[in-house]
């Protein structure tokens, strides 16, 4: 019978009998399935894994830390963290188009990514067993799925931004190819990999890039993360993040309207809550939160995030919206 335990079990053992004294490399992309690969195989072959984190300064408030400090002190994993954040944001630069952003992100993710693979390639070369394998998190719905494809697949441009180009010269290890979403997130439970790694809701691989209408600069990062931390903190404590699928927050960067802020008249920026419900983000509803939350959320972040003065809610399912604003 089916138990999270035996499930490791049985894991650990097929991935060091595949893997042997080889070393393995996973890039970690801050979300559930690739930190579940990454502690499974851990738990396997202990510091013959390294990860490599590729931090493009485009994730959400805490994020970065999670994965840097929590995720190390939860599997005493050997990290590599690359901070590219001036990189990205020089890439981004005078770009406003959401496919244009989408794939400079990407491509920028695969170039960073391939070097910091280079360095740990290198250097574990000088410590012996050489860097034959690449685990990935691929799930069971991810293996049906690239046997047929959807046919929504080309509407935007999802890089899988822990994905990687396929002339590498690596051997795959996929410990979750035969799980589904929720099996991961109790292994990772089993695991003890922090709560809130395990039940993280779904986030683009693009990040807080596809959720600013407009150019991408750091000042409106800075204020985007401000106005999603705040949405998610009260998600939260309203107990709602399992009745909802994903509330992205969207700066809409380029647009200004009139508000009325302590002394006097604001020119500001509005940004949009967009909660849905969904079962597999194919198609959402948008998610009907209570009043009062609502107006919590409001009001903490017009009276908390300097240059927004108006707060927006996007009643729009899917289709014909999306679920990302870009
Ligand atoms: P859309 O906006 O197409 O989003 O309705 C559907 C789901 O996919 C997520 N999403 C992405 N995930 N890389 C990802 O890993 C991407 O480029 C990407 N774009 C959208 C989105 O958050 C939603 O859950």
């Amino acid at each position: 019978t089916w138990t999270t335990a035996s499930v490791v079990e049985e894991s650990v053992a097929a991935i060091r009998a595949q893997v042997g004294d080889a070393q393995a490399i996973c890039g970690l992309s801050g979300g559930v399935d690739s930190a579940v690969a990454a502690a499974l195989v851990q738990r396997a072959i202990g510091d013959r894994l390294t990860c490599v984190y590729v931090d493009h300064g485009l994730m959400r408030k805490g994020e970065s830390e999670q994965v840097e400090k929590d995720f190390v002190a939860a599997t005493g994993v050997q990290l590599k963290v690359v901070d590219a954040a001036k990189r990205f944001l020089a890439a981004l630069a005078g770009v406003s188009d959401p496919e244009q952003k989408r794939k400079i992100i990407g491509r920028e993710f695969i170039r960073v990514f391939e070097q910091a693979q280079a360095e740990v390639v290198a250097a574990a070369g000088e410590t012996g067993a050489p860097v034959r394998f690449l685990v990935q998190g691929t799930l069971y719905p991810d293996v049906v799925e690239s046997g047929g494809g959807t046919g929504t697949a080309n509407i935007k441009s999802h890089h899988n931004v822990g994905g990687l180009p396929e002339d590498l010269d690596f051997e795959l290890v996929e410990p979750l190819r035969r799980l589904f979403k929720d099996e991961v997130r109790m292994v990772g439970k089993e695991l003890g990999l922090p709560e809130a790694m395990v039940q993280r809701q779904p986030f683009p691989g693009p990040g807080l890039g596809i959720r600013i209408v407009g150019e991408v600069t750091e000042n409106r990062l800075d204020l985007l993360r401000e106005a999603d931390a705040i949405a998610r903190e009260e998600l939260t404590a309203a107990g709602l993040d399992r009745d909802i699928w994903q509330c992205p927050v969207v700066l809409l960067a380029d647009v200004r309207s009139v508000g009325v802020q302590g002394d006097g008249r604001t020119y500001g920026h509005p940004v949009v809550l967009r909660p849905v419900s969904s079962e597999d983000a194919m198609t959402a509803d948008w998610s009907r939160l209570p009043y009062e939350v609502l107006a919590r959320i409001s009001t903490r972040i017009t009276n908390e995030v300097p240059e927004v003065n108006r707060v927006v809610l996007d009643v729009t399912s899917k289709p014909p919206g999306t679920i990302e604003w870009e």
